[in-house]
């Protein structure tokens, strides 16, 4: 597929190794080339060129949002029509949001009219999108939400492309804002009850 990341911080650097070794042609889609994040990116990820957000939207089949939440609102004006791709939030409202929406898939969603809007590769940390496998357990689990079944099973399919072990469906738009939660209670684990960032979450069933 053609593959849209907005930002090339770390969750864009981290997702675009993997999307690239699994066959999928993409870019970067960036507001400024010369950003200390665009050229670490570009040394990181040298397979994945850099383009404007206009540029790499435009030719994209799947766009993932990996900016700070507010910045949809300065983005989807330039992001076309895009009623026939995907795009996938990966973003968190933790500090700052897209206000007067409480998170950036409402504001994406409310602002391009737009159903085909998913939120996915929120719900960890971008050492563990980067390299999601832990020894003795495999791929560790990544979580999709929305109203947009067939584009959950889009990200679900990128999601085991990366490595992860099985992206679960936590539910419909309804779910978003509990995905959000969930991400931060990685957040309260790894960071603020000091457990570290090499921690993951993986979903097991009792056969
Ligand atoms: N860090 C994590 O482990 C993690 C995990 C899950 C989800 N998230 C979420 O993912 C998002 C990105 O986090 P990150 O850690 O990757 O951040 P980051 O390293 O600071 O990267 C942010 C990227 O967004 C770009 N950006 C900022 N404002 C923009 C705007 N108005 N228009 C276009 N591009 C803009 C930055 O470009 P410049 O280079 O020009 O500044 C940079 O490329 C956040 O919403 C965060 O909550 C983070």
């Amino acid at each position: 597929m053609k593959i849209a990341i907005l930002g090339s911080g770390n969750v864009g650097s981290a997702l675009a190794p993997g999307l690239v070794r699994s066959g999928h042609s993409v870019s970067f889609g960036v507001r400024d080339a010369a950003s200390a994040k665009s050229l670490k990116a570009g040394t990181l990820a040298s397979a994945v060129p850099l383009r404007t957000v206009p540029e790499a939207s435009a030719d994209a089949d799947v766009i993932i949002v990996t900016t700070p939440p507010e910045a949809a609102l300065s983005l989807v004006p330039q992001l076309g029509d895009v009623r026939s791709k995907l795009i996938i939030d990966a973003t968190n409202s933790v500090r700052t949001r897209p206000e007067p929406y409480p998170t950036a898939f409402h504001a994406i969603k409310a602002l391009t009219k737009s159903e085909g809007v998913v939120k996915c590769f929120n719900s960890t940390g971008f050492e563990n999108m980067l390299n999601p496998t832990y020894p003795g357990f495999g791929g560790i689990d990544m979580f999709c939400a929305g109203n947009d079944k067939k584009g959950k099973q889009v990200a679900r399919q990128l999601a085991l492309d990366i490595g992860f072990g099985e992206c679960w469906d936590f539910g419909g738009d309804d779910k978003v804002e509990l995905l959000e939660k969930f991400a931060l209670s990685w957040i309260n684990l790894a960071i603020l009850q000091g457990h570290g960032r090499g921690i993951a979450f993986k979903v097991i069933k009792r056969s």
